[in-house]
């Protein structure tokens, strides 16, 4: 089984969740595999290629379980990117929208050193509010975004497009698209 496959096959769909209407991707089944999720690490840390990835970011919650098995396998560090008032020192902060109110992120203002190369990971790209976000937090610090990858994009929300639109260098990849 290739790839794209593997994946497809470890990610359940749970229909009314957590609202009526909504059909939730659910991970559980693809992390407790260890040869997919195996797979799916390597993947990620592969897409650098050769390029030097300092940080790997990831955002909290679920991203935190992909970015930091990510930032072991390529020889980085992990910094984790946190939903407000989780951390204790000084902390850069960006709002985002969401379907319903707004959300903060924020991550502390000396997890990144200036130059770093950072790599953020997530697992879901939906409208890309949070995508953004973390990459303001990352360049507020100095730090430059070499890219931005995720498992799965909900492509009918047209997020990376229109990052790309407004991030024009830097690569948004997933690898699938539902
Ligand atoms: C989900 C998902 C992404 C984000 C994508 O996280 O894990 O991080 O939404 O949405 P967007 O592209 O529209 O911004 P959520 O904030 O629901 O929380 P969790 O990761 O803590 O479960
Ligand atoms: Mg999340």
């Amino acid at each position: 089984m290739d790839l794209h496959d593997l994946l497809v096959s470890r990610i359940r769909d749970v229909p009314d969740w957590p609202k009526a209407g909504v059909v939730f991707k659910d991970i559980s089944p693809l992390l407790a595999d260890h040869d997919a999720f195996t797979a799916l690490v390597d993947a990620f840390a592969g897409q650098c290629g050769e390029a030097r990835v300092d940080k790997v970011a990831g955002i909290e919650a679920r991203g935190f379980i992909l970015a930091a098995p990510v930032a072991y396998r390529a020889g980085a560090g992990f910094v984790p990117v946190r939903k407000q008032g989780k951390l204790p020192r000084a902390t850069f902060a960006e709002s985002y929208d969401l379907e319903y109110g707004s959300a903060t992120l924020e991550v502390h203002q000396d997890a990144f050193a200036p130059g770093d190369r950072v790599l953020v990971i997530d697992d879901v790209l939906a409208t890309g509010g949070t995508v953004a976000a973390t990459v303001e937090l990352v360049r507020r610090s100095g730090a430059d975004v070499v890219g931005v990858s995720v498992l799965m994009e909900l492509g009918f929300l047209g997020a990376a497009a229109k990052l790309a639109g407004r991030y024009p260098d830097l690569p948004i990849r997933s690898f699938l698209t539902i």
